[in-house]
This record gives C-alpha cells, sequence and structure tokens, in this order.
C-alpha cells in the first residue's frame, strides 16, 4: 500500500499510496523552529502528533468539515486524499501571542477584541511572510471564491476546536491551517493540526502545552504533547 516518497517536510513525509488518489503520510520526530533554523527530535512526537492529529480530524469531519483525511493505519501514518496544498498557512488568533505579539507590541495573552485572521504565503525562502487576500490574488495562489470558502471554514473550524478544547481545559490561543484541492476540484482542510500548529495553554495555569515549549526550550516537551493528547482522550473516547 505505502509506496515512494513523494514528499519530505520538516515534521512529515509524504508517500504514494497504491490506492487511486490517495497518500499515506507519516509524521516524524522531527521538530524545528525559526524556518528550520532549530532543529531537534522530541522522542515520540510523531505519534502523539498522529494519535492528536488523527482525533482531532475525526472530530472536525463528524462536525461537517471536510478534510483530506480517511483513515489511521498505525502509530505513524494516516491515509488522507491526494490534494494540492494551497501555499497558504491560515492563521486564527484567539488570543494575543507568538508574532501577533511580537510585532504589534500587545502583551501576550491578552484576550483580542475580534478574531484575527492571518493569511501567510508557505514559502521557506521567503520564510513565509504575512500577505493579504489581494496578494494572495495578485500571485495567483487562490481564487477570490477560494479565499471566501477558506475564510468560512476557518471560522467554522475554530469555533468547532474552541468548544473541543474548552473540554479539556485548555485555551486555544491561536493555530495556523492548510488547505488542499482535490482532484475533482473540492477544497479540503489539509496538512495536521497538533500542538505543532497550535497554541494551547492550560486554562487554569495557562501553563504552554505546545511547541513553544521547544521553540522556547521550556522543557517537558514530549511531557505537554502526551498532556492534550490524554485530555483529548478523555473527552473523545468514550
Ligand atoms: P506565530 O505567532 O509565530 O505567527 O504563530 C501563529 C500560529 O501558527 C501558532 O499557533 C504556531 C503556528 N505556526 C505554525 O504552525 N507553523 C509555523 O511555521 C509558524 C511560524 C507558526
Amino acid at each position: 500500500m505505502k509506496q515512494e516518497l513523494i514528499y519530505e517536510g520538516k515534521a512529515k513525509q509524504l508517500y504514494a499510496s497504491s490506492n487511486q488518489g490517495e497518500v499515506i503520510i507519516h509524521y516524524k520526530d522531527d521538530a524545528t523552529a525559526f524556518n528550520g533554523i532549530k532543529k531537534a527530535s522530541i522522542e515520540n512526537k510523531g505519534i502523539l502528533n498522529n494519535a492528536i492529529s488523527t482525533r482531532i480530524y475525526r472530530y472536525l469531519g463528524e462536525h461537517g468539515i471536510r478534510t483530506h483525511y480517511l483513515e489511521t493505519l498505525n502509530e505513524s501514518d494516516q491515509r488522507c486524499l491526494a490534494v494540492t496544498i494551497i501555499p497558504l498557512e491560515v492563521i486564527v488568533r484567539n488570543v494575543a501571542a507568538g508574532s501577533f505579539s511580537k510585532r504589534l507590541q500587545v502583551e501576550e495573552g491578552t484576550p483580542l477584541q475580534h478574531v484575527v485572521f492571518e493569511l501567510c504565503y508557505k514559502n521557506d525562502d521567503l520564510g513565509d511572510p504575512l500577505i493579504n487576500d489581494d496578494h494572495a490574488l495578485a500571485l495567483g495562489i487562490a481564487t477570490e471564491a477560494d479565499l471566501a470558502q477558506i475564510r468560512a471554514m476557518t471560522f467554522s473550524i475554530n469555533q468547532l476546536l474552541i468548544q473541543l478544547f474548552l473540554q479539556c481545559s485548555i485555551e486555544l490561543i491561536d493555530f495556523k491551517i492548510e488547505f488542499g484541492k482535490t482532484a475533482s476540484g473540492e477544497l479540503v482542510l489539509a496538512d495536521e493540526i497538533s500542538p505543532d500548529s497550535c497554541r494551547l495553554w492550560d486554562m487554569e495555569s495557562h501553563e504552554k502545552l505546545d511547541k513553544d515549549r521547544f521553540r522556547r526550550d521550556l522543557g517537558k516537551v514530549q511531557e505537554a504533547y502526551q498532556e492534550i493528547l490524554d485530555r483529548l482522550i478523555g473527552v473523545l473516547d468514550k
């Protein structure tokens, strides 16, 4: 079923599948930050992110979000629809943190009066620069219809994820998602949703339970990812 390696990213590998129109995504233990400048291997990260992303994708699928996810094959591999990724990193911010806090000098943890939707051009050579809808249209990255659908799906996903994490006593600070087009032209949510791509803070202690522990050398990275998985299992695996 799993055939040749098609693409290797920083945290995942993409393999061809003997099933037409499908790929197999393998989650690696590798972690990078600052556009690949900081690198490490985090024990079990692939297994943890596969387990976390699996549960989040199933939850979103059950709530009407169209996604690339088909099935989890084993502890590190998923069967997914083959999609052409739209080169946009779609970021949602509910609370100020990270690059938003730095750029606009807003203290991390400050609640935002309005949900912020950002687009970055997914291009490592350029360091994934922040762009707007007009830039995306001008560069031919997406159409107006794509952008409208991406925005609508992203806000639905935000609401669903806020509710899910609330049940886990976790505050969803911000997250990054990606979209792709299937062979039939359908726009679907793609890539992973995990502590690599979200900021997740414990509701009570505000402890960071995400990749900022790696980015900022806070320690206990694996433990934080395990905590997210355990809480999701507590809520979703009934
Ligand atoms: P930022 O505050 O650094 O712009 O990050 C916003 C969100 O996007 C945060 O939840 C982490 C996530 N993210 C990625 O998934 N990949 C990236 O390359 C970066 C920079 C951020």
